[in-house]
């Protein structure tokens, strides 16, 4: 597992790992570790592990490794990110120690609010991408590793829209030879990634890897790619009330969202233009689960409005308040307030570690470009330029678990009964 990034959600992943396998502690929250998919009638009662229907790699099986603009291991990573307690790390601390972050590529120019020393140097953006894949290959023939995954955990860089250099890998690799400031740090990883046929999860906002270009070099090395934006948070409880709300008929009129934020990635969002990247992904939820071109009387009106608060003392327990202000049967309002005290890295990190999973049996499974199964994941879904994103949750999670039924040759799910009545 290599991780761009060895921040909180990253550490806590690799920690949370490493506990899970020693047994220390349970892997709540991952559909790969303790998720179940229904196969055959309703009748047949049979219910087996995700992990008994399909081949995912053993959790004793993974090694990590990634890449950080500041030289700590992991250890000191994890105790900087102040996620996880100090009692559950040293249970596991010479592994994380071991961990030591490679010198990143990184350009302040799409990051402003950070700077580190644990930088690369190069001649331009095509020696940086040819560093990163010379990193990809020593990990690979240190650890003995028969196959990887890499997951973008790095920062939210600026907000950037598709551009001529993103139109195909030619245009894209003459833009590395030429420094063109269309490629950030992010998207020089993803290529490496892609180019050398490894599977890429984007964990943040930011564009990477869901360019033309690296889609078409995707199809190409057989690559499976998935992102963006994990899905945590008040988004992900946005995903699951909006459904409910849109399925009763029921109107809104608002959606007021605050968040406090206090750990390195809120310092990060507290620059206007990485919020922005982090604003687009959250706002576009709510448009397409309650589709107000199809219900204009219910939801044209809606007022969306997204707000991230950088609150140091908070670290990474964020705080969300949102207030849903609805309407109901002959026009009567309603309010809705829901008061989420979560822990982000903690909701991040299953995700982290089933996207891995779930890439890598893609990959074997011959599957490649976007994996909109695992849309289930992300806040800003990857798609195809001919459907719009599809962000219920549990439409997701129907697609996910179809999806697995579908490798496995089993019936799919329609979730239509009749045959209990006839
Ligand atoms: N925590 C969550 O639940 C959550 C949810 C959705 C998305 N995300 C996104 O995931 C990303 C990571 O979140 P986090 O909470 O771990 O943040 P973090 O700030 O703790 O960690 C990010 C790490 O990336 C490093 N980094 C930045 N640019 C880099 C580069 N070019 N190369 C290598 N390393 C680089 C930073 O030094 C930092 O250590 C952020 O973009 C965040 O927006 C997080």
């Amino acid at each position: 597992m290599l991780l761009v990034g060895l921040g909180a959600v990253s550490t806590t992943t690799i920690a949370g790992t490493l506990a899970i396998r020693k047994g220390i502690a349970p892997p709540i929250g991952s559909l790969t570790q303790m998720g179940t998919v229904r196969l055959g009638k309703r009748s047949e009662g049979r219910f087996p592990t995700i992990k008994e229907v399909v081949p995912l790699a053993e959790l004793d099986d993974l090694v990590f490794g990634g890449w950080d603009i500041f030289d700590e291991d992991c250890y000191a990573a994890a105790r900087t990110a102040g996620v996880l307690e100090a009692s559950l790390l040293d249970q596991v601390r010479p592994d994380l120690e071991a961990i030591r972050p490679m010198p990143a590529v990184f350009d302040r120019q799409y990051v402003k609010r950070l700077d580190g020393p644990n930088v690369k140097k190069g001649k331009n953006k095509r020696d940086l991408a040819e560093q990163v894949v010379a990193d990809i290959r020593e990990f690979k023939r240190v650890n003995d590793c028969d196959r990887l995954v890499m997951v973008w955990c790095g920062s939210t860089e600026v907000f950037m829209t598709p551009a001529a250099a993103h139109e195909s890998v030619g245009a894209f690799e003459r833009a590395l030879d030429a420094n063109d400031p269309a490629i950030p740090s992010s998207m020089i990883y993803a290529y490496a990634a892609i180019r050398e046929g490894l599977p890429y999860a984007n964990a943040a906002p930011n564009l990477s890897a869901d360019v033309p270009a690296l889609l078409e070099l995707a199809a190409r090395t057989g690559s499976p790619v998935a992102g963006k934006d994990l899905k945590t948070g008040q988004t992900l409880i946005k995903t699951i009330i909006a459904p409910g709300l849109k399925a009763r008929l029921l109107g809104v009129e608002g959606w007021y969202s605050t968040n406090i934020l206090g750990n390195r990635d809120g310092e990060v969002l507290d620059d206007p233009e990485s919020f922005k990247t982090k604003e687009e992904s959250k706002k576009s939820v709510l448009d397409y689960i309650l589709q107000p071109q199809v219900y204009p009387e219910l939801y044209e009106k809606l007022c969306h409005v997204v707000r991230i608060n950088y609150y140091p003392p908070r670290g990474d327990n964020k705080e969300g308040w949102d207030n849903i202000d609805l309407v109901g049967w002959l026009g009567y309002p309603m309010q809705l307030k829901i008061n989420f005290l979560c822990r982000d890295s903690i909701l991040a990190a299953p995700i982290v570690l089933d996207s891995v999973l779930f890439l890598d049996l893609a990959k074997r499974a011959g599957m490649s470009g976007i994996q909109e199964w695992l849309s289930f994941y992300f806040k800003s879904p990857m798609h195809a330029p001919e459907v719009y994103p599809e962000h219920d949750l549990f439409i997701q999670l129907m697609k996910l678990k179809n999806t697995l039924r579908f490798m496995k040759g089993e019936e799919l799910i329609t979730h239509l009964g009749r045959e209990y009545y006839d």
